[in-house]
Formats: structure tokens, C-alpha cells, sequence
């Protein structure tokens, strides 16, 4: 049965407030944002059918939270306003604030479109910069959009907030606002390290900006690397103001403050569609968390007539984008076996909507991860995916607080009991692919695989991760072929790939004659590489992508690297006792020096000084190459790589500045354009020849 609407704004007015404090004063929250918005969205709807329920202190009627004892209150010289939040994620959110504004600015409907500044909603913590006669004087929060507290301590620490403005005409007094905010690398890096130290984890790049800003202690600031964007203003003495917002932040820009680039000055509903669109298009390549963007009127003198309903602007909107987070059910606990051997717990989820795809597995990440969430099969979790990152399971619904939610079924319900008693879950002592024992380093929270190459599982990461595209790029190796490969025990090792035949290949599941063909093409160009791919390619622990062009930049020869001590090793930049161990242990193994043999004698070859970044000659020093059209045995990338190896530049497009033009088959307008320049032109023997002789 349905509660009274009575009784279920009262449970909504107790569940938000205890939300908003564990949110706003806490910065711990125990439910994703949009199932706080949900619980949101249904007190206000009750509010709106029984005005009567509206309460003073129902959370609808109130901005942010309260000032944090501890931090000294600063009143706001102007407040720190809101912004409405457009909840149609669709075009029609855009269209929906444009006929708005053109109603309240009584625009006839042939009037023009109006202009807007078109802004990304950065993720992060409101805060206020004052700056008086160019030095920050004191940084502030929100609070409760009144009253603020002051943590200038902390912001100072953050390097993208200056401390004195640059430039000339410095208003005597000017608030800067904008979003403290916390980047995804950097957050991903603060894990990574808490992961590897057994210590808790954090859970978004957002509590933990707001986290940190907010603490006592300053130097809990060290660890964090926060970052900041500006988007608008609080009070100026002495500056006449440009007469538009994005005027505005070209100047607060101009003053050296950070301001995001992908701001746009758009024209009407349109223009807010296309930027809506854009940005959601390349949301997930941000390196932030954002929630969605913000429209504003550009004209000041517009904004002035709009005005203000309460707190928030009738200039302004929020236009949101579908959550990075979510509520769903662990349907399971299984575990993965990664390249080095590493066991991972991954979530089986009931399949959500999160942060635009639809997710079903979750990375836990380790067994003492996964323990101190206290996560368990049948629970309630939150997913959060944000950008490339692999999704995660933060955490569960808090049992004391499942007991306080609406029941099961009900809307907004995040409620769901243990049935019955769920197991704690543990790690097998067997690896699940092949029996062999399962082991972990004193102190290391890593349980691992201790069959090495014998487990399948690793030997087809290992053949993945060599073929992948910043290895040897060995186009057309996907999962499905290596499962097929490993499984049918055609490959067992690296230097086996390099003996596949047409037969056996074309003898494999969905592969044509065809396909099996371009395969063995693939491998042969795959042959010429470079040392740093190679090193990277041969999966050694510890070793990325930078490490190995930082080895082969130092040795310069894979002999060199595989010879030397850890002494030697810790003489290369950024490589340090774990590394340098790492590398040792690899090389001292028969067996992986013997695949390194057997793939030399397969043909795999590179320049022994490609890397030596530093110290190798650049003959092409100073030339523009320009690449087009399909060469022979080379790939684009392989072209460009030895081109820009030996100093060359390659660009995009053909001009007379253009040294060379090298083009393979299919060759279209560039070739055409380097004829008409007089650009001379050269095929791939030609390239060799450039390479080997110099300009
Ligand atoms: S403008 C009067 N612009 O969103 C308008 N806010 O409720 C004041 N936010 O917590 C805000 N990105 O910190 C504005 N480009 C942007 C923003 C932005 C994020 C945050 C802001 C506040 C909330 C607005």
C-alpha cells in the first residue's frame, strides 16, 4: 500500500536531510547523487500537489550546507547563487530554457536568437577567490550560499590558483568563482597509491576535492592534486565590466586564472543543442568529471533584466548529462587472472545505465578492497563509471540506513535487506584457469597466479597485451582469435605467433582465407619495430610504456638492457628499487630470454638507437614529411615513428613549407597538391633510403 503523502514527505524530509549532511558537512555520502536526486524529485513533486506540506525546513527550501565547526565563517560580500537544473537530458532540455528566457524577456518570436555562453558543469566544490589589489587575500566555499568558510590555507596549496594576478588594468578588488575540482589521472594516481598501501580508497574525484578543501589540516592537501576552473564573478570595486559573460572570462582568463576551453558563445536553442551534443560526445575523453554544462545569458545587460526566482538565476541553467553513479544489484563474485598473474574480484552486476553505457561487470579490485567495502552477493551497490575508466563498485547501501529508506518497490527505494546470511567472500587458493597455487607477497594485497606462462589465462593476456597497439600493433589479434589460439593449443608462446602458417589459421573459427592472409601480413609488418615498443611489448611487471623508452633511450641496446644490474637499472630516469628488480627478474629467467631470442630469429628487428631519444643523431632535423595513401610493409604509425625518430616532423597537410611527400597506394589530393607545389614525392623505398642516408 501506498504511505499517506503526510507521512512519506516527512520520511523524504528525513532521508535528504541525512543525506545532504552526509554529503555537504561530511563529504561522505552513502548514495549516488542521482538517487539523492530522485528522493529530490519526489519531495518536490508531493510538495507540488500538496503545497501544504511544504515545511521551512524541507530541503527543497534550502541551498547547500551548513558551515563545518572549526572553519571560520566569512559572509559573502554577494551570494553565492545556484543554478536550475534542466533534468531533460535530451536537445529539448536546450530548447525548453531558450523559450523560457525569450518568454521573461518579452521577445516577439521573429525576434533573433539571443546569445549565450555555453560552459561545462565542472564536478567539483563552488569556491570564491578575493583578490585585492592583485593578491589572493582569502578563498571561501559556498556553504549555504550566504555564508561561506574560509579555506584559504588550503586553496593556496592548489599550483592552478594564483596567488597574484598577471596582466594590466587589475581591478583593485575582484571575486573570482569557480569549481575547485579534482582531475580523473590524478584521482586514479591517489587510489592507485592508497590501493598499494592498503589504505582506504576515495571514493570520486569530487568528495575527494571537497574533501580536502575543506579539512583542517593543510597538509592533508599534499597527496591531493587538486585543480581549478573560474566561471563567473562575485564582487568588483574599480572595473568597468566588458559587456558580456564570455567577455568576462576572456578577461578573468587574461588575469591568469584557469578557465576551461571549451566554453563557446553560441546563438539560441540550436547552438545550446549542437554544444550539448559536442560535449557529450567527447565526455568520456575529458580528463574531469563533469555533470553536464551550463547555459548563461551572454549579455550582462540581460542577465540584469532577468533577474533572479529566490537563488538561482533566470539567466542561468544546468543542461545534465545521465550519472556517472548508480544503484544496482551484485548478482556475483568471480574471479579474473590477469597478464602478470594477478587475481581480481570482479562484480557481476544486474545491468545499469551508468555514465552512458550499460554496465555488468565492475572491477572490485583486491580481496582487501573489496572486505572493506563489506560487499557481499545479493547487496544494493553503487557503480560509478566515469570516462575510460574501468567501472567500479564503490561501495553498498549502509545497512543502519537501508533500514530508514522506503520499503522495497516503492519509488526512490534503495532498500534491500540480506535475505538470508550471505558468506564473506574469499579468495581461492587454486587460480580458477589452471590449479596452480595462488600466492601473496608479504605485505603486497595482491593475490596472484603462481603458473606463470602454463596458465592460459596469463599467456593470453600476455599474447594481447604483445599484439596490442602501443606494443607491436598487430592489427586484427583481438580476444577472440588468441581465446581460440591458446585454448586450441596452437600458441603457447610469444615466437609461436610468428610461425602461424595460411592453413592452420585459415583452419580457425570465423577466419576467411582472407582475414587469415591480412593476419600474417599484420605479423610481418609487426617485425619492424622500435626497442621501446618491443620492451614494452614483452610484458615485464612494472615496466609501461614511458619506463620503456626511458630503457631503451638509456641503453639504447636490448643487449645493454637485458645485461644490466640493478645498479645500472636505477640510473634511468623514474626507475626505481621495484623496477629495477623487476626488470632483472625477468631477464635473469632462462625462458624469457630464450623468447627473446626465438623472436630475434623470427625477424624482429629495430633500430638499436630508435629510443636513444637523447643521444641519437637527427639527421631530418628541421624537414616537414607529410604521409599518404597505404605504403607496402609499413604502417602510418611505423612511418611516422621512425620519421619523427630521426627529427623529422610529420604533419597533416601538404604546403610549400613541405620537405617530402611519401605516398603508397591510394595516394588522393595530397599527392596531388605536393605535384602542384612541386613537392618532391617519394614511395616507401625511397622513405628507407631518406631514413638511412639523412636529408
Ligand atoms: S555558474 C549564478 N558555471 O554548479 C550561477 N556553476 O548550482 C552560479 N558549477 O555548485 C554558478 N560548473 O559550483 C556555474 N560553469 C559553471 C559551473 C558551475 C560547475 C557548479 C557551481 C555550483 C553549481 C551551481
Amino acid at each position: 500500500m501506498q504511505a499517506a503523502p503526510a507521512d512519506r514527505a516527512a520520511q523524504l524530509r528525513a532521508l535528504l536531510n541525512h543525506h545532504a549532511y552526509r554529503y555537504y558537512v561530511l563529504d561522505a555520502p552513502e548514495i549516488p547523487d542521482a538517487e539523492y536526486d530522485r528522493l529530490f524529485r519526489d519531495l518536490q513533486a508531493i510538495e507540488a500537489a500538496h503545497p501544504e506540506l511544504r515545511t521551512p525546513d524541507s530541503p527543497t527550501q534550502r541551498v547547500g550546507g551548513a558551515v563545518l565547526e572549526g572553519l571560520a565563517p566569512v559572509r559573502h560580500a554577494l551570494p553565492m547563487l545556484s543554478i536550475r537544473t534542466e533534468t531533460d537530458t535530451t536537445a529539448a532540455g536546450a530548447a525548453a530554457f531558450d523559450a523560457r528566457v525569450r518568454r521573461e524577456l518579452g521577445l516577439p518570436d521573429d525576434a533573433p536568437p539571443v546569445e549565450y555562453c555555453a560552459e561545462l558543469k565542472f564536478d567539483g566544490l563552488a569556491i570564491n577567490l578575493r583578490y585585492e589589489g592583485g593578491v589572493l587575500v582569502q578563498g571561501t566555499t559556498r556553504g549555504d550560499g550566504e555564508t561561506g568558510e574560509d579555506v584559504t590555507q588550503n586553496l593556496r596549496t592548489i599550483g592552478q590558483v594564483p596567488l597574484r594576478l598577471q596582466g594590466a588594468g587589475l581591478p583593485p578588488l575582484i571575486e573570482i568563482r569557480g569549481e575547485a575540482y579534482m582531475r580523473r589521472d590524478d584521482f586514479e594516481r591517489l587510489n592507485e597509491r592508497q590501493r598499494e598501501h592498503g589504505a582506504k580508497t576515495f571514493v570520486n574525484p569530487r568528495n575527494t576535492a571537497a574533501g580536502a578543501i575543506r579539512q583542517l589540516d593543510p597538509a592533508g592537501m599534499a597527496d591531493k592534486r587538486l585543480s581549478f576552473f573560474a566561471y563567473g564573478l562575485g564582487e568588483t570595486r574599480g572595473w568597468s565590466l566588458p559587456a558580456t559573460h564570455g567577455a568576462v572570462l576572456d578577461a578573468i582568463a587574461a588575469f591568469g586564472v584557469p578557465v576551461d576551453a571549451h566554453r563557446r558563445v553560441v546563438q539560441g536553442a540550436a547552438g545550446l543543442a549542437a554544444f550539448h551534443e559536442a560535449i557529450a560526445a567527447s565526455r568520456d575523453a575529458l580528463p574531469f568529471d563533469i555533470d553536464g554544462v551550463v547555459y548563461k545569458v551572454n549579455s550582462l545587460e540581460l542577465q540584469q533584466r532577468l533577474g533572479f526566482v529566490t537563488r538561482e538565476p533566470r539567466w542561468a541553467v544546468a543542461h545534465k548529462y545521465p550519472a556517472q553513479e548508480q544503484l544496482t544489484r551484485l548478482n556475483a563474485i568471480e574471479v579474473q587472472v590477469g597478464r602478470t598473474g594477478k587475481l581480481t574480484p570482479v562484480a557481476k552486476l544486474e545491468p545499469v545505465f551508468v555514465g552512458g553505457t550499460t554496465v555488468s561487470n565492475a572491477t572490485l579490485h583486491n580481496l582487501f578492497e573489496l572486505r572493506r567495502k563489506g560487499v557481499r552477493v545479493g547487496d544494493t551497490v553503487i557503480v560509478r563509471r566515469a570516462g575510460d575508466v574501468i567501472p567500479e563498485v564503490v561501495g553498498r547501501v549502509n545497512p543502519p540506513l537501508q533500514a530508514a529508506l522506503p520499503p522495497p518497490g516503492e519509488a526512490g527505494s534503495a532498500w534491500q535487506p540480506r535475505p538470508h546470511y550471505v558468506p564473506n567472500f574469499r579468495m581461492p587458493r587454486q587460480c580458477p584457469v589452471c590449479a596452480s597455487a595462488v600466492q601473496r607477497e608479504r605485505g603486497s594485497v595482491e593475490h596472484r597466479c603462481s603458473g606463470g606462462l602454463y596458465c592460459p589465462a596469463q599467456r593470453k593476456q600476455a599474447l594481447l597485451h604483445f599484439a596490442g597497439r602501443r606494443a607491436l600493433d598487430i592489427e586484427g589479434l583481438g580476444d577472440k582469435l588468441v581465446d581460440q589460439l591458446v585454448d586450441g593449443g596452437i600458441v603457447r608462446t610469444l615466437p609461436e605467433l610468428y610461425r602461424l602458417g595460411i592453413a592452420k589459421l585459415a583452419a580457425l573459427e570465423r577466419m576467411a582465407d582472407k582475414s587469415a592472409a591480412n593476419l600474417l601480413a599484420a605479423l610481418e609488418r609487426s617485425k619492424h619495430t622500435t626497442l621501446p615498443r618491443f620492451l614494452y611489448a614483452l610484458g615485464i611487471r612494472h615496466v609501461g610504456e614511458a619506463t620503456a623508452k626511458d630503457l631503451a633511450a638509456h641503453f639504447g641496446s636490448l643487449d645493454r638492457v637485458m645485461d644490466a644490474g640493478e645498479a645500472q637499472l636505477l640510473e634511468v630516469r623514474d626507475v626505481g628499487p621495484v623496477v629495477a628488480h623487476s626488470i632483472r627478474t625477468f631477464f635473469d629467467q632462462p625462458h624469457n630470454r630464450e623468447v627473446v631470442e626465438q623472436l630475434r630469429a623470427a625477424g624482429l628487428r629495430w633500430d638499436e638507437h630508435s629510443g636513444a631519444a637523447a643521444a641519437a643523431p637527427k639527421p631530418l632535423a628541421g624537414l616537414t614529411v607529410v604521409l599518404t595513401g597505404t605504403l607496402p610493409s609499413l604502417t602510418r604509425e611505423q612511418a611516422k615513428e621512425q620519421l619523427e625518430a630521426a627529427g623529422a616532423k610529420v604533419a597533416g597537410s601538404v604546403s610549400k613549407k613541405t620537405a617530402y611527400v611519401v605516398a603508397g597506394a591510394e595516394a588522393g589530393s595530397k599527392l596531388d597538391k605536393a605535384r602542384a607545389l612541386g613537392v618532391p614525392v617519394l614511395d616507401e623505398a625511397g622513405l628507407q633510403a631518406l631514413l638511412r642516408a639523412g636529408a
